[in-house]
């Protein structure tokens, strides 16, 4: 008897080689035990920030009755986050633009409920985040995977222009992006954003921009951040606090709608967003995160401290002969893996409790991923291992 649903089916193959890397290999054996140096996923190994603790502390304390009931896009939340955002990207965002989420993954989910049907072909970037193909599989959605082009990654819009048929009805730009760390220009952006007019216009339906963003505020460059919002009306943001906070397991988030999108579809979706997200299985953001969006506003990672376990790092596996991509953001370094075989590597590494991404998991078997989020302790222990790896 089929159990799974066909979609379900789908999903889990999309993610197969993440949950195999997750659950059964070296790293899944290994990852908890005693002086591993763990560069996988984006989570944190030190204490979390105080001014998070802080703030959830306050929050715990009920002020009313009501203190724990069912929270949706609360008018203080949505207000303050459009306020905030109006200053950041240099746009006019009002409260009803703002659909408060469970971070990025339910306002990414969101965004695809809201604007496509099943069967609809959704452009995605590779390397790139290794959700987007699952999550669009268990929509009843089609990725299309588009190569970056190399060896700078950036966005190569000839192969997206080629990619685009009948059925695409989005495409995802993830900046600045994970796993390359590169921030797009305004004209890389505005190439693109061009190119999704002329590209709408020629298969007569609108081809909508998802700018996922979570990692807007990680940047190491002075240089002002572009969102394709300013650009194209049919865009829509979706940002996550996780990454600027480092507390993933802390679900807050939201869905921006493009001010720039005309009124009356722009009011189409302020209208829709409330009962979609209920019917989705309710992906607001809970009580006490809603309570916290205010006081978090300032709270973040040590971007320096960031950066010079970036540049310790960088500069250390680039003496050694690895060919690195200069991350201008993120929290992830990029490179290629000597002799180019990414998962052997990974497994040299992880024989001596070193722990890296291969490419395979980003569909790019000569690369890895390291994440900074491990601790300049682990970097320092381990950088005798990568020299070793190098040789
Ligand atoms: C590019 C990208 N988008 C979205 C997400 C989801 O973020 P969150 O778990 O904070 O919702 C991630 C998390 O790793 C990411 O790297």
């Amino acid at each position: 008897m089929k159990v799974l649903s066909q979609r379900s089916q789908n999903a889990v193959a999309e993610f197969a080689p993440i949950a195999d890397f997750f659950l059964r290999s070296t790293y899944g054996e290994a990852r908890n035990a005693a002086g591993a140096c763990d560069f996988t996923f984006g989570n944190p190994h030190e204490m979390p920030l105080a001014g998070l603790v802080k703030t959830l502390a306050q929050n715990v304390h009920p002020q009313n009755p009501e203190w724990f009931a069912y929270k949706t896009s609360e008018p203080e939340s949505r207000t303050f986050i459009a306020d905030a955002l109006s200053r950041e990207l240099g746009l006019d965002f009002e409260p009803e633009d703002i659909a408060m989420t469970q971070g990025a993954f339910a306002a990414i989910a969101l965004a695809f409920r809201l604007v496509l049907d099943a069967g609809d072909e959704v452009v995605i970037p590779v390397p790139g985040w290794f959700c987007y193909a699952s999550m669009l599989r268990a929509a009843d959605l089609v990725p299309v995977k588009v190569g970056l082009s190399e060896p700078d990654f950036d966005l190569d819009l000839e192969a997206i222009e080629a990619a685009i048929t009948p059925r695409t009805r989005m495409v995802v730009v993830n900046s600045p992006h994970n796993p390359t760390g590169r921030v797009y220009s305004r004209e890389q952006l505005q190439a693109l954003t061009d190119l999704l007019n002329s590209a709408s216009n020629r298969i007569d339906a609108r081809i909508w921009l998802l700018s996922d963003e979570p990692y807007r505020r990680i940047r190491f460059t002075s240089a002002p951040f572009v969102s394709p919002a300013a650009l194209y009306p049919w865009t829509l943001i979706d940002y996550s606090y996780g990454k600027v906070l480092l507390a993933p397991g802390q679900r807050l988030g939201y869905l921006a709608i493009s001010p720039l999108l005309p009124n009356d579809q722009r009011d189409e979706l302020r209208g829709a967003t409330f009962s979609v997200q209920m019917s989705m299985g309710w992906t607001f953001p809970d009580a006490l995160m809603q309570y916290s969006v205010a006081s978090l506003e300032s709270v973040s990672i040590d971007l320096d401290a960031l950066a010079e376990k970036r540049d310790r790092m960088l500069h250390s596996l680039e003496q050694w002969g690895y060919r690195m991509v200069p991350p201008e953001g993120t929290f992830y370094l990029w490179g290629e893996a000597p002799k180019g075989d990414a998962l052997r590597f990974a497994e040299t590494l992880a024989a001596r409790s070193v722990f890296v991404m291969p490419g395979t998991l980003f569909e790019r078997k000569r690369h890895f991923r390291i994440s900074l989020t491990a601790t300049a302790e682990m970097i320092e222990r381990a950088l005798p291992i990568f020299r070793d790896a190098a040789k």
